[in-house]
């Protein structure tokens, strides 16, 4: 199999902080560039949809903060279209990315769900399921009303979320492997309850000198009901509702979108 089955977008980018992540739990340098070249079809086929939604801020140079913004491919469309944008992350790797992919971002910075501070914004949007990353179910309403509280009066919400059904759609699924010239990734899917989906992989980097690596990275998400968000957010002054998509794209079963909009202050 060759290279072509990826198309890459920075083929040049190199993530330099091996060594300085071996501790972070998800996306350390190697996966964090396999996201970048091989995983970037969702951050590209949600952005016409949220781009659409904050749009509005445009004529009021709103600020948008985004949330597990990865290495920075929203963020590049969001910047774009015209807008300032605060990119934030839990990774390392991912962050070192983004200041490649989007440095002209207003600020990009770590931010760990749920309990770092988020910038008051005007927009906030993160796609990626990233809240399904956190440790529980209390996590995600820890980080949802945070989200909440950071949005300014009239401000747009834009996120995505792993439903129960995620899990339930993939309940036989077979392992997936990728493999290019410079990286292969292995993955193995398991659902041990009907909250938690576990991505188990491998993931094979081409060193300098033509030898490989392997790094092994266990995704431990939460899935939810997310029908109750809508309740959640309304006790905090978010109108939202529960979607398939943020626009045309046809998103993966049991991922849906919430977008909403701050109605009171
Ligand atoms: C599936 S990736 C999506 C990345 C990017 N939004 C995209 O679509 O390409 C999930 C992202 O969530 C981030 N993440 C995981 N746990 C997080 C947390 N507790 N706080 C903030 N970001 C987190 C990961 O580092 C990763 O970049």
């Amino acid at each position: 199999m060759s290279g072509s089955l990826v198309k890459p977008v920075y083929p040049r980018l190199r993530c330099q902080n091996g060594g300085t992540d071996d501790s972070a739990p998800y996306y350390r340098r190697d996966l964090a560039l396999v996201h970048h070249l091989g995983f970037a079809f969702h951050a590209n086929e949600t952005a016409p949809g949220i781009m659409a939604l904050v749009e509005p801020l445009l004529t009021r140079n709103g600020l948008v903060v985004e949330l597990g913004c990865g290495s920075g491919l929203l963020t590049r469309h969001l910047i774009d279209a015209g807008h300032r944008v605060i990119a934030t992350d839990a990774s390392p790797a991912m962050l070192e990315l983004a200041r490649e992919v989007a440095a002209d971002a207003e600020d990009i910075r770590l931010l760990v769900l749920p309990d770092d501070p988020i910038p008051p914004a005007d927009a906030i949007v993160s796609v990626g399921h990233v809240l399904n990353y956190l440790p529980d179910e209390a996590a995600i309403d820890r980080a949802l009303v945070a989200i909440a509280d950071a949005l300014a009066p009239g401000g747009i919400l834009a996120i995505d979320l792993c439903d129960f059904g995620y899990g339930e759609a993939r309940r036989e699924a077979p392992n997936l492997g990728r493999v290019t010239d410079d990286w292969a990734i292995v993955t193995e899917f398991s659902r041990p309850s009907r909250g938690r989906f576990i991505r188990q992989m491998a993931i094979f980097s081409l060193n300098d000198d033509g030898s490989w690596r392997r790094d092994d990275e266990r995704h431990d998400n939460v899935l939810i009901d997310v029908s109750r968000v809508p309740a959640l957010l309304a006790g905090r002054g978010i109108q939202s509702t529960i979607g398939s998509s943020f626009g045309a794209e046809r998103l993966p079963a049991g991922l849906r979108t919430v977008i909403g909009h701050r109605t009171d202050g």
